[in-house]
């Protein structure tokens, strides 16, 4: 941070969404001034608001939701010249960078997964308490989670709800999917919920049996973990050296890529990736540092004041100056 003269702040586009480990990433991202910034998943601006606070930097803030950049337009307004609104994926971000004429950045910031807008609205269909339509996509476009339990085959939706939901009982949940299917095909939250309620029983930590397979569809529909890969190949392509990637995830399938990334990255991986080349003497050749080698978690406070924050972690890594492992298309080099 710097003492350069601030602009008006400005706040953030919801206030029912509280940004989760704030200054811990505001912190990691290590920000200055003159520097370009990219926020990948801009919600409601609150990390956007505190980077552009942070230092007289720009940022480039994208998110997939069209709704969210539509809220975020005051927020251009309040920070002329210094805020760019990019509609897209951060899986695609060179893509969308490059259209702006940027190819390198000082820092990226994401923060995985969905808003408490998206979640609260129910004609979103995220939740499994309110009832909607059984939609839950973040651009409102491509298969929705109805199309996806309306007509995958009942092995695809098991294997769908084991891997993304961690469901033990994902067979029986996908097979009693496909039993209420021919009855009554879904288009309501309410009735997929109902199905697996009554299929699966409520644990003894009280965790809605409905949880873990409306996560499981959500990143499916989503193909949220494939995003996270590309975000992530992209980040080691745009960053310049010293560059900050700050990612905060929410369960242990997101913060397994990202904490194997840093560590193949930085050489630390006991199994390190085939296609990493050793240097002359021997040493692995590291695109990143690891800045926390352990993942940073909320303070207790933190958590009672924003449950939401309770699973998530924060990882840091520092760009390198050794050129990226893989090339534009993502593919390794
Ligand atoms: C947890 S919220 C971010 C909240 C934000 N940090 C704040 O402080 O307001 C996640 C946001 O990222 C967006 N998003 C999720 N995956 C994305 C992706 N692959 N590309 C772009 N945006 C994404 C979602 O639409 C959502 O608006």
């Amino acid at each position: 941070m710097t003492s350069a003269a601030r602009p008006p702040s400005a706040t953030i586009t919801d206030p029912d969404h509280i940004p989760v480990l704030l200054n811990e990433v505001v912190e990691g991202l290590a920000l200055k001034d003159g520097g370009r910034y990219v926020d990948g998943t801009f919600g409601a601006g609150g990390y956007t608001v505190a980077m552009l606070n942070a230092a007289q930097c720009t940022v480039w803030a994208v998110d997939r939701d069209p709704e969210a950049l539509e809220r975020g337009k005051v927020l251009s307004e309040a920070f002329p010249g210094r805020l760019h609104l990019l509609p897209g994926r951060f899986g695609d971000l060179a893509d969308l960078l490059l259209e702006q004429g940027i190819n390198a950045i000082d820092g990226l910031a994401l923060d995985l997964g969905i808003s408490s807008m998206q979640v609260d609205d129910r004609s979103r269909g995220f939740s499994f308490l309110r009832d909607g339509p059984l939609d839950m996509r973040m651009e409102k476009t491509g298969m929705s989670a109805a199309d996806a339990v309306n007509t995958l085959p009942e092995s695809d939706l098991a294997d769908i709800i084991k891997r993304y939901g961690e469901e033990r009982h994902a067979r029986r949940v996908a097979h009693a999917i496909v039993r209420a299917r021919k009855n009554r095909p879904f288009s309501r939250t309410i009735h997929l919920a109902d199905t697996i309620r009554a299929e699966v029983r409520r644990s003894l930590d009280g965790i809605d049996p409905a949880t873990r397979t409306f996560q499981a569809l959500r990143i499916f529909v989503n193909d949220e973990l494939g995003e996270l890969e590309r975000g992530l190949s992209g980040a080691e392509r745009l960053l310049s050296e010293h560059g900050r990637l700050a990612v905060v995830s929410f369960h242990s399938l997101e913060d397994r890529i990202v904490k194997t990334f840093i560590r193949d990255r930085s050489g630390r991986s006991p199994n390190p990736s085939r296609h990493r080349p050793a240097a002359n003497d021997g040493r692995k050749v590291a695109t990143f540092e690891m800045v926390n080698a352990r993942a940073s978690t909320p303070a207790k406070r933190e958590v009672r004041d924003n449950p939401r924050a309770r699973s998530a972690r924060l990882r840091v890594a520092e760009r390198t100056a050794i050129p990226p492992l893989t090339s534009v298309k993502g593919d390794v080099a």
